[in-house]
């Protein structure tokens, strides 16, 4: 295991002990989210912790299922407790940008609606500015050369994200184009602009989402809280 997954390792195991019994707890996406969901899947086995998991994808359903973790669909519980998710980068203001893996449209939707909202991250994810981590956008197939056009004509530097020669599919089986800005100076008026942009359902800037943050450092886990 590297030394950047044991920090991963370390916030999954921090997180979980956050989880109470007998709630409905969201369930991110991601290579950090995995650990988490390893842990949870311990916490169930060995404790006989009794929750419900709302997943943010296919991976993180099939792997919950795997451990014996019970999930439903968004549109099958009445509420989400908790939801618990990774982040690519976090601002000093609590500000995110997600979808590196891709997830970010499911994610958001669990996220508006889960009571309260943890991040867990290693360190290399903090960052004074967003940015430097390109921004995904998820966008419906039809059209989407064009949208790529007006994206470039905005100076957004956009590029669809390409697996082994293939258009990357999500969850929704929509296309993701990702935003090489280097640099977002308002990322409040860069959200707005692209929520008003047809053919994007949804850009990966988490604003006023989160309410914890837990950071793996290399002195042990830093639990930020708004
Ligand atoms: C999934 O689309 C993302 O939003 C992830 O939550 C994010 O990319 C963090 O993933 P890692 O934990 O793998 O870095």
């Amino acid at each position: 295991m590297t030394h950047q997954d044991e920090l991963k390792q370390l916030v999954g195991k921090t997180a979980v002990k956050y989880i109470k019994n007998n709630t409905v707890v969201g369930l991110g996406t991601g290579s950090t989210v995995k650990f988490m969901v390893d842990a949870l899947g311990d916490r169930v086995k060995n404790e006989g912790l009794s929750i419900v998991g709302v997943p943010t994808s296919e991976r993180t359903r099939k792997q919950a299922n795997s451990l014996g973790i019970k999930t439903k669909g968004v549109d099958e519980v009445d509420h989400i407790d908790l939801t618990i998710d990774g982040a690519d980068q976090i601002d000093k203001h609590f500000q995110g940008i997600k979808g590196g893996g891709g997830a970010h449209l499911w994610e958001k939707i669990v996220a508006i609606n889960s009571d309260k909202n943890m991040w867990i991250v290693d360190e290399s994810k903090m960052a004074d500015e967003l940015g430097s981590f390109p921004l995904p956008l998820e966008v419906i197939p039809y059209g989407s050369t064009q949208l790529l056009k007006r994206l470039e004509e905005k100076g957004y530097h956009p590029q669809f994200r390409i697996r082994d020669g293939k258009k990357v599919k999500t969850d929704s089986n929509n296309d993701i184009i990702d935003l090489h800005l280097q640099r977002i100076e308002n990322p409040r008026s860069l959200a707005f602009d692209l929520d008003q942009m047809t053919g994007i359902v949804e850009h990966g800037l988490f604003l006023n989402i989160v309410d914890t943050v837990i950071v793996g450092r290399e002195d042990g886990p830093e639990v930020l809280t708004k």
